[in-house]
């Protein structure tokens, strides 16, 4: 343990303690979902099950409410549901790691983690940080307990990577598969484009660079945190890329993969992952012979916020895990995981036109036939037009806001079922058998959130967490 390491240790949790009291005293605070004890949370790291315990990390600025240095925070759970958190993994306490424990994955093998992650490393000077001064380092940290760090090296620098890119290449998703060992990392070429590298190893510690995937014509300037992964015999690559067109800041989403991902191949057509205001950066993992994944509910440089959690001294959380799927024609359908049925308690119906408090901890599934629109609050509706089968999420109240107005989503197909799961400031909307999805914070005013139907006979389950 290096002397920073050791401050560090000592530091995160004072600052935890010292925050903590007001954090859980937040109203908005989440029952259910993965949240930071204090200060800042992003993506979702290192996802994995060992035995029967589940790992998440986050992306986790302790000392900053909107940033700051990024740690590793760590939780784990048996059921996805309950978690239970455990001091910080990783720390920004290395020369190639020292402006931030950037996001990366998990391999386990033989009970031993291994955590491939970016070190984030800004040189002094006058630069620009894009196309110099920057150093993306892709490192790895090895634990045989799961808690604490045996060891942490780096694997490779910026100069370790093909040409022609510039300094953002990041964010490694490592997996085995037939008899090697691979890696996708995100990268920004000179030239602005986003593609996503392939690198190979049988040793998990010497890498070669074996295939670039990309699209013919150029799709954003950067492609942040790619997953590689087969559903159902279908390969897709997900991302999240910046500089594209699309009614958030930034996009996310995934294109199925034709041909051999290894070799030759095709990235056929980008669909959006999630149609709401806060969702970023997914990560999955193979849960058994289910493909689990989570995402932040958030996104970067957004001009809405969370001004209401901000004020207790936390802010964002992740997704709901969510089981994947293929709908066998090249597209992704996301499901929360079954475990969230435990938590039910006895329904309530809330019938066509009705009016009905709820907890705001709820899951609630209908079966529209046309039309219809669901209102929390009277601030926010989410209205289907049938007619062009457009789905659309509006904010009329302010406070529930903080910022957020209207995001819309047109479905391939009518909309026959609609599942909605409500945490104390978090909504996530599941159309048509999760394959369209509308993940968004809000701020309801109270513990119980009034749910108003029109055309629409909902069934609504207390979630007791
Ligand atoms: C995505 C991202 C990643 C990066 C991390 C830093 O939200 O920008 O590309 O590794 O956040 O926190």
């Amino acid at each position: 343990m290096n002397a920073l390491q050791r401050d560090l240790k000592k530091l995160v949790p004072l600052v935890e303690s010292l925050g903590a009291a007001k954090a859980d005293s937040d109203p908005h605070r989440q029952k259910f979902h993965v949240q930071p004890p204090v200060g800042w949370l992003n993506d979702p790291n290192g996802l994995c099950k060992i035995g029967d315990t589940y790992h998440v990390f986050y992306q986790y600025g302790p000392f900053d409410v909107n940033g700051g240095v990024k740690h590793w925070g760590h939780v784990i759970s048996r059921d996805l549901l309950h978690w239970e958190r455990l001091p910080v993994m990783l720390y920004p306490d290395e020369p190639f790691d020292c402006h931030g424990v950037y996001s990366g994955s998990a391999l386990v093998e033989d009970g031993t983690m291994y955590l491939y992650y970016t070190g984030n490393v800004k040189h002094p000077g006058n630069f620009d940080y894009i196309k110099q001064g920057r150093g993306h380092n892709v490192c790895l940290a090895v634990s045989r307990d799961g808690v604490q760090i045996d060891s942490k090296q780096c694997l490779m620098y910026n100069k370790d990577y093909p040409a022609g890119l510039t300094c953002h290449v990041r964010d490694p998703k490592v997996f085995a598969y037939e008899d090697r060992y691979y890696m996708v990392l995100g990268a920004r070429t000179a030239d602005d484009r986003g593609e996503v590298l392939v690198f190979e190893s049988t040793d998990k510690l010497h890498w070669a660079h074996s295939n670039t995937l990309t699209t013919p014509a150029p799709f954003g300037y950067m492609w942040e945190c790619p997953d590689l992964f087969e559903l159902d015999g279908q390969w897709f690559l997900a991302v999240s890329p910046q500089g594209i067109n699309c009614q958030n800041v930034y996009g996310c989403g995934y294109f199925p993969v034709y041909g051999d991902w290894r070799g030759k191949c095709t990235l056929g057509e980008f669909h959006d992952a999630d149609f709401g205001f806060d969702y970023y950066a997914p990560q999955s993992f193979a849960d058994g012979s289910r493909r689990v994944q989570i995402g932040w509910m958030g996104m970067p440089d957004a001009d809405y916020g969370n001004k209401p959690t901000v004020e207790y001294g936390w802010q964002h959380c992740l997704t709901v895990p969510r089981v994947l799927t293929h709908d066998g024609r090249g597209h992704i359908l996301q499901n929360p995981v079954p475990e969230l049925a435990a938590a039910r308690g006895a329904a309530v119906a809330v019938p066509d036109g009705a009016e009905q408090a709820v907890s705001t901890c709820f899951n609630l599934t209908a079966a529209p036939q046309g039309d219809f629109s669901l209102r929390f609050d009277g601030g926010l509706t989410l209205a289907y037009q049938e007619a062009d089968r457009t789905c659309r999420l509006t904010f009329t109240d302010t406070a529930m806001a903080a910022g957020r107005t209207s995001r819309t989503a047109v479905l391939d197909a009518p909309c026959r079922r609609l599942r909605v799961v409500g945490d104390a400031s978090s909504l996530e909307i599941f159309l048509n058998d999760g394959a369209a999805v509308f993940s968004t914070r809000y701020y309801p005013a109270g513990s119980t959130v009034t749910l108003r139907t029109a055309a629409l006979d909902a069934v609504v389950y207390p979630l007791h967490l």
